[in-house]
């Protein structure tokens, strides 16, 4: 999704909004460009497709000097990426430029009336509208000019605005669309997430809905759309410039695979004392509620089918889950007696925002599982537990989502325990296998090079299908989205069992088949569903445990993974089938870490 940044200082704005804008490419877009104000007027430069061209049209131009600017990467929703398309926007004046993440809804209103009053707009774009009511706004007063324009603004906004007039002054405003203000020595910043900023300043002050900042070199004035100030406390990020970087590897997603076993420490670790588990500040009654809900959107949603599994197991309360983009609309009954768990990594989808806000109205409880601090459904749950993963700049996500299920699972085992449903020995049986999980995440690792051979071998296959049962089923949704996401080839999870429903008229000779076969109990089932498979002449590549050599007389080709806790097999089966996608993405030649049309993180509907 679009990624906004913001610079005033004493060195040359250029050079850090381009670094910036670098840094915010993994979130997805199809052009960028930057505004500088330079010699009483404002420049701007452009550029469809990556941030490299319009680095390399900086380098041939130079016309930039300028030590106050605004920059943007655009993931096109109204108009196509086109450089006109392309941020910033500057009203037809030349007085403001402006950037936007967000939609804004009333666009079309907007627009008709600034035509009719004979105003001339160059792009398609919703973003535009703002930039031209700034001007039609303009009494020579910066901060009123603002305040009356976002006031008819309806919808999403994160916004830097810049005017010809106020030489080194910015304005940034929040409604639903993340922004943070960075707070550097004689400089200052605005940028969607700290990754654009983390090697200028780790110091931050996260904007809220309906907040508006002004960003000068030497202060920062935040205030409401009424313009009364607001008082607002700094943060400190504790995670380094390296944690952002490749640190050697060839791709985001290789090192955040790789770091998997860190990320799952730093998450489980902290949070077992003696023995038990402990989730400080998590303040619930767990007997207040009858059923929980957990909703999310893309992997998020496949750690909670997995979270669904293990707290159905060890709680013994009914748990549902629903795609977040489809609870929202929906028609649902829920009432205080529910608990909604909500998912996210980024912590700023904005359909997962919205089925929490649902769920909030209809008097539920909501807990948040989310990794970015301070994000925004962070700051709308009534309750939170982080994952502590780390950034994660690949789009498709890995530590993320294993992270995710660690927490997940953390959090049946405690609600269990508080429900006094849970056996000691099992509770104790459960958190030390969850202590190893980081070792055993290790030792999955260590089929890099097996997994690497294998994707060589099938990275040509055009259709592919993934089946499993129960949890082992989960990880196929996730180990399906993760080819499907970076490698463009068409993958399919299905339920093993419903494979004769359906599937089975598209298996045909030479077509692999991936079989997720960790799940103990149900072992002997899914190998008859492979015998199905490979009766058909299906190629079959087989997920199982180390400790289940009956595997090798079933399957062509076979992954094994360290044993564990039958609940705690999704974090460790997940990690060849990430490998897997990532070697035959690879081997196919695409884009890993920014895979064509998506975005890491989804803001807009
Ligand atoms: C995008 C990302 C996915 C992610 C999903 C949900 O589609 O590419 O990796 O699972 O959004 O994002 P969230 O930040 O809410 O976990």
């Amino acid at each position: 999704m679009c990624g906004i940044i913001g610079f005033t200082g004493a060195s040359q704005a250029a050079p850090v909004l381009l670094s910036g804008l670098k840094r915010l490419e993994y979130r997805g877009y199809d052009s960028a460009g930057i505004a500088v104000q330079c010699e009483g007027e404002i420049r701007m430069l452009k550029a469809t497709g990556k941030v490299d061209t319009l680095i390399e049209r900086y380098g041939q131009d130079r016309q930039m000097n300028g030590v106050c600017g605004i920059g943007h990467t655009r993931w096109a929703t109204h108009g196509a990426p086109s450089d006109i398309n392309a941020h910033p926007h500057m009203s037809m004046d030349g007085l403001f430029a402006i950037v936007h993440n967000g939609i804004i809804e009333n666009y079309a209103q907007i627009r008709k009336e600034l035509i009719d009053e004979g105003v001339k707009f160059l792009s398609e774009t919703d973003t535009e509208v703002i930039v031209q009511l700034l001007m039609k706004y303009y009494d020579g007063n910066f901060q009123n000019t603002v305040l009356k324009t976002l006031s008819r603004l309806e919808g999403s906004y994160a916004v830097g605005i810049m005017c010809r007039d106020f030489p080194g002054v910015l304005y940034a405003a929040r409604e639903a669309s993340p922004l943070i203000i960075g707070l550097g020595a004689g400089e200052n910043f605005f940028a969607s997430d700290i990754t654009a900023l983390v090697s200028h300043t780790k110091n931050v002050i996260d904007l809220d809905d309906g907040e508006v900042a002004e960003i000068r070199s030497d202060s920062i004035s935040i205030f409401d759309h009424a313009g009364r100030p607001v008082e607002k406390t700094e943060r400190h990020i504790t995670w380094d410039v390296a944690a952002a970087e490749k640190n050697g590897y060839e791709h985001f997603m290789l090192k955040e695979i790789m770091e998997q076993p860190n990320a799952l420490k730093a998450t489980i670790d902290p949070r077992v004392r003696d023995g038990r588990i402990v989730l400080d500040d998590l303040d619930l009654d767990m007997s207040c509620y009858d059923r929980i809900m957990i909703t999310a959107c893309g992997s998020a949603y496949h750690a909670g089918c997995v979270g669904r599994s293990v707290i159905e197991t060890l709680c013994r309360i009914p748990v549902e889950t629903e795609l977040a983009s489809e609870l929202r609309y929906r028609d649902f009954v829920m009432d205080e007696k529910n608990l909604v768990i909500v998912v996210s990594q980024s912590g700023e989808t904005a359909d997962t925002i919205a089925a929490l806000r649902e769920c909030r109205s209809r008097g539920a409880t909501v807990l948040a599982i989310v990794n970015v601090v301070g994000s925004s459904i962070a700051k709308l749950a009534d309750h939170v537990i982080y994952t502590w993963a780390g950034p994660e700049i690949a789009v498709a996500t890995t530590k993320g989502y294993t992270t995710q299920v660690a927490v997940l699972t953390m959090f049946a085992i405690w609600a269990a325990d508080r429900l006094g449903r849970i056996e000691p020995e099992e509770y104790s049986e459960m958190v030390s296998a969850l202590m190893k999980i980081p070792e055993r995440a290790q030792r999955t690792l260590d089929l890099n090079a097996r997994v690497r051979k294998l994707a060589k071998k099938y990275h040509d296959r055009k259709s592919l299908f993934f089946i499993g049962r129960n949890l082992d089923y989960s990880s196929c949704l996730e180990g399906s989205l993760k080819l499907k996401e970076i490698s463009y080839i068409h993958s399919e999870a299905y339920a093993a069992g419903e494979l004769k429903h359906g599937t089975i008229a598209l298996i045909e000779p030479g077509r692999l088949v991936v079989a997720l076969c960790c799940c103990e109990r149900l072992f002997d089932k899914t190998v008859s569903n492979i015998q199905q498979v490979k009766a058909r002449g299906a190629k079959v590549l087989a997920v199982a445990l180390e400790s289940n050599r009956r595997i090798f007389s079933e399957a062509d080709d076979v992954l094994l993974v360290p044993s564990t806790h039958r609940l705690l097999v999704p974090i460790v089966e997940i990690i060849p089938l990430q490998l897997f996608a990532y070697f035959v993405a690879g081997f196919n030649g695409c884009d890993i870490d920014k895979p064509k049309n998506l975005a890491k993180s989804v803001t807009v509907e």
